[in-house]
């Protein structure tokens, strides 16, 4: 497995791949990987013939009071990782590299990313498409693969994939979960164990919705009374619940096909979020 650090290098790699005729696989990640990651790897090497891991923890993604300094980080053992997973390479730039001190252009998706996290969030989800964009111009990858745990990201930048027109096929992977239910995040690592406890309202409140869905409950406000006072027996800070279209990430009075239960929450200083596709097959 090869570690590349600068632009002109990974697209030189990746021009070489392309002219001996074999397609790129990218899994963009902020790196300390965990199972989630590790199936994004294997589901990217099903689909291209190379596949590049790219480790790159976005200064411009973050908010001034959040976590960009404390971010778990491990380079090492995620090499390591990777390279069992047979990535070919891992593109690990530093913030210099990837942002001159004059760059002033920000890839901007607008709606979508109003509501959800981006309300809380101002400035991430630019943040995200900026440094997406420009992963997918240096590595110039055939499909790329996202989690669906961060389903307001995955959503923006298919937006952002078809609206610039990138030849880029996006593939979104089904949450990750531990045995106990609890999406697999590398911000994980900042709970303690009472708090990884009560972090499990989250998919107990999933698992709550999906059975009231089953039982045929149609009002969107209703279900979301019955999840809020499920996240709140455990005292965690709502953030949002919300049900919304898959689509539009618009809010939903009536529960049908399409929409989500997206939710997000504090649990002491962390900040975790899930959802769940309710009317999906699990
Ligand atoms: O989901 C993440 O880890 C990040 O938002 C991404 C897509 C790697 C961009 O920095």
């Amino acid at each position: 497995m090869e570690i590349i650090r600068t632009s002109a290098e990974m697209t030189a790699w990746a021009n070489r791949v392309i002219a001996a005729g074999e397609t790129i696989g990218l899994v963009p990640t902020m790196g300390f990987f965990h199972e989630g990651h590790l199936r994004l790897m294997r589901k990217v090497g099903e689909k291209a013939n190379r596949t590049v891991v790219s480790l790159f923890v976005n200064p411009i993604q973050f908010g001034v009071d959040e976590d960009l300094c404390r971010y778990p980080r491990d380079f090492p053992r995620d090499c390591q990782l990777a390279e069992a997973e047979g990535v070919d390479v891992i593109f690990a730039p530093e913030p210099q590299e990837m942002y001159l001190p004059e760059a002033h252009t920000r890839v901007i998706v607008s709606g979508l990313t109003d509501g959800l996290c981006g309300k809380s969030r101002p400035g991430h989800f630019a943040g995200v498409t900026t440094v997406v964009a420009k992963l997918f111009h240096i590595i110039k990858p055939h499909c790329a693969v996202f989690g669906r745990k961060d389903f307001q990201q995955l959503a923006v930048i298919e937006r952002m994939v078809a609206d610039l027109n990138f030849e880029v096929e996006i593939i979104g992977h089904p949450i990750v979960r531990e045995t106990d239910g609890l999406a697999m995040s590398s911000r994980n690592t900042y709970l303690s164990a009472p708090e990884r406890q009560a972090a499990l309202c989250l998919f107990r409140a999933i698992g709550h919705a999906r059975r009231r869905v089953r039982d045929g409950l149609v009002e969107a406000q209703v279900l979301l009374g019955e999840v809020e006072g499920v996240l709140h027996s455990e005292g965690v800070t709502i953030e949002y619940a919300s049900l919304v279209d898959q689509a539009t990430l618009q809010p939903q009075a009536v529960l049908r096909k399409g929409v989500v239960l997206a939710m997000a929450i504090k649990v002491g200083a962390t900040r975790l979020i899930d959802n769940d596709n309710l009317f999906e097959e699990n």
